[in-house]
């Protein structure tokens, strides 16, 4: 791995294996100046204006339908963007990233993740590593569901508890919390701890005996502080409860490249399963850290939420730029965060098996395009990665949609709804995702604010003292993605949506989707921290370290 400190944006880092041509200014000049001019017209008066608006900027792609209508973009916009994309040669770009060309220059390497669902050749040195472990993740998978697998009594293992952070928790938990529906009745109960706060894995442990339960610590590099701690945490339990000459490797395994530490902390050997270096953290569901997702759903299972990927990676890869989903989102998307002034991008799925989405999305993309270093080492002028959040529809029209309809704010948003639910109160969803996109798109003035007080009765006073309040912009934009039914496939077909089209927005920045520098620095300044010494703090921290010594001691002297 390249030394963080030869990366800073004065640098003279410089790694040109790929052209990768950065648009002249005069073409952010001009999308700029359109930014501005089309400020002036809120986006339902682009409905009033563009007749076939609806059926232009709504697009399908293998049963999901992706409507872009609400976003507050133009046809002169949309064709400014797709000139910048062809200014930035991204369809060079999209090849060499199938091609495995090392599009992560500052760790010289491919970012191949589709190569796990089969969109792309596997390099030839890694293939027999991968069949190797793809065969002993199934034999794995399908001992777990005949109960073959046993504990160190002879107790089929019931419960499985991953533990890991960031890539190696958020994509596994996100998958299996979305198909619940679609778990296979054999398969263990599976549970994820990625917080080192002891409450979290003594809830899960709470309720799991340690005879039918297993551990897999799920680490890439197995030196994350956290994971290690957890695992450590987990370990004793294990002796606790069965005793210090149990066989506690039979409740282990891990996924991890560093295979002599995981055997060296006691996992068996045969259950260490490696994921290739090309798969970054935050794309590596599809690879061995899916392990957990693959015992809820099956070998089976797994294969066709892989193939809902594929379907997505065909698409991206031969769809010209004008009608390719993830390309059209990534230059929208673009558009909100780097011209008119959006800074943050809300999602909101309306189904509670999706309410993870905002969480695995945050790692996707703010750790993937929370960049301001360029290829060429000089900083971006533009600002990059919007703020990800949000939260499950209908419950976030409770809580924060208020501040869409009347905040000072402008907050894209992506709605994402399963359109096909039977059940009534699925339906209720689908009503109320339609309807909030519209009445944010929509508002209310100050006209329809005073006659909908009339239509109450209201005496004129009281309806000029209140329809002030009552009045809602609207011109919140927002995109709405349709999946006719929540399976494996169609969920494989959304992340890797979101997946490409993270590669589009940073690629138009000209930075590194790839790698993840920052969170060194968070890293480092904990260790440092943990070593106790507060010289070299600011007087701020020396300060808060001298408070928790003070706390900690009186912890320690009522302890
Ligand atoms: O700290 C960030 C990060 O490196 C993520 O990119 C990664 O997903 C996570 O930590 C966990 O890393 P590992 O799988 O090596 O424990």
């Amino acid at each position: 791995m390249a030394e963080a400190k030869n990366l800073n944006c004065s640098g003279s880092t410089n790694v040109t294996d790929i052209a990768h041509p950065l648009p002249p200014r005069a073409t952010w000049h001009a999308l700029e100046a359109h930014a501005t001019r089309l400020g002036a017209s809120p986006v339902p008066s682009l409905f009033a204006s563009e007749a076939q608006r609806y059926a232009e900027l709504s697009l399908s792609h293998d049963g999901i339908l992706v409507d872009f209508s609400k976003q507050h973009i133009d046809p002169a916009a949309l064709g400014a963007l797709l000139e910048l994309a062809r200014q930035c040669d991204l369809s060079t770009a999209i090849g060499a990233l199938f091609a495995a060309q090392p599009l992560n220059f500052t760790e010289r390497r491919a970012a191949l993740h589709m190569a796990l669902r089969g969109s792309c050749a596997v390099p030839q040195r890694d293939q027999a590593a991968m069949r190797d472990t793809s065969a002993r993740v199934r034999a794995f998978v399908d001992g777990m569901r005949n109960g073959n697998i046993i504990g160190a009594n002879g107790q089929p293992i019931q419960r499985v508890v991953n533990l890991g952070i960031g890539g190696s928790d958020l994509g596994p938990r996100f998958v299996v919390e979305a198909l619940t529906r679609h778990a296979d009745p054999r398969a263990p109960q599976i549970r994820f701890v990625a917080n080192v706060d002891p409450l979290e894995l003594d809830l899960v442990l709470a309720e799991a005996d340690p005879h039918t339960t297993l551990f897999i610590i799920s680490s890439k590099s197995f030196t994350t502080a956290e994971t290690l701690a957890n695992a450590r945490a987990a370990l004793r339990w294990l002796r606790n409860g069965l005793g210090d000459d149990a066989d506690i490797g039979r409740h282990l395994a891990a996924v991890s490249n560093a295979t002599s530490a995981a055997t060296a902390f006691g996992v068996p050997g045969e259950r260490v399963f490696q994921l290739p270096e090309w798969v970054g953290g935050r794309y590596s569901v599809w690879s061995a850290i899916g392990l957990p997702a693959m015992l809820a759903l099956g070998s089976a299972g797994f294969e066709h939420f892989l193939a809902g990927g594929r379907s997505m990676d065909e698409h991206f890869r031969d769809t010209p730029l004008q009608h390719n989903l993830p390309v059209l989102m990534g230059l929208i998307g673009l558009w909100n965060a780097s011209f008119m002034d959006i800074d943050s991008l809300a999602l909101l799925p309306y189904a509670h098996a999706l309410r993870s989405l905002p969480a695995w999305l945050q790692q996707l993309e703010m750790e993937s395009n929370g960049k301001r270093c360029t290829r060429d080492a000089s900083a971006v002028e533009i600002q990059t990665s919007p703020i990800i959040w949000g939260g499950s529809g209908t419950v976030g029209q409770h809580a924060f949609h208020q501040l869409f309809y009347q905040g000072t704010r402008r907050v894209a948003l992506d709605f994402v709804v399963i359109a096909g639910g039977t059940d009534e109160r699925e339906r209720m969803l689908v009503d109320n995702a339609l309807a909030q996109s519209a009445a944010l798109m929509s508002g209310r003035d100050l006209q329809a604010a005073q006659a909908s007080l009339r239509a109450r009765n209201l005496p004129e006073t009281e309806v000029e003292r209140l329809a002030p309040h009552l009045v809602c912009p609207g011109n919140q934009p927002s995109t709405t993605i349709l999946l006719p039914t929540l399976t494996p496939y169609t969920l494989g077909q959304l992340m890797a949506l979101y997946e490409h089209k993270v590669f589009v927005q940073g690629w138009i920045w000209g930075i590194n989707s790839f790698d993840q520098y920052g969170v060194e620095l968070g890293k480092d300044m904990a260790r440092q921290l943990a070593s106790g010494n507060a010289e070299n703090h600011d007087p701020s921290t020396a300060g808060l370290m001298a408070a928790v010594a003070a706390m900690r001691a009186r912890a320690d002297e009522q302890s």
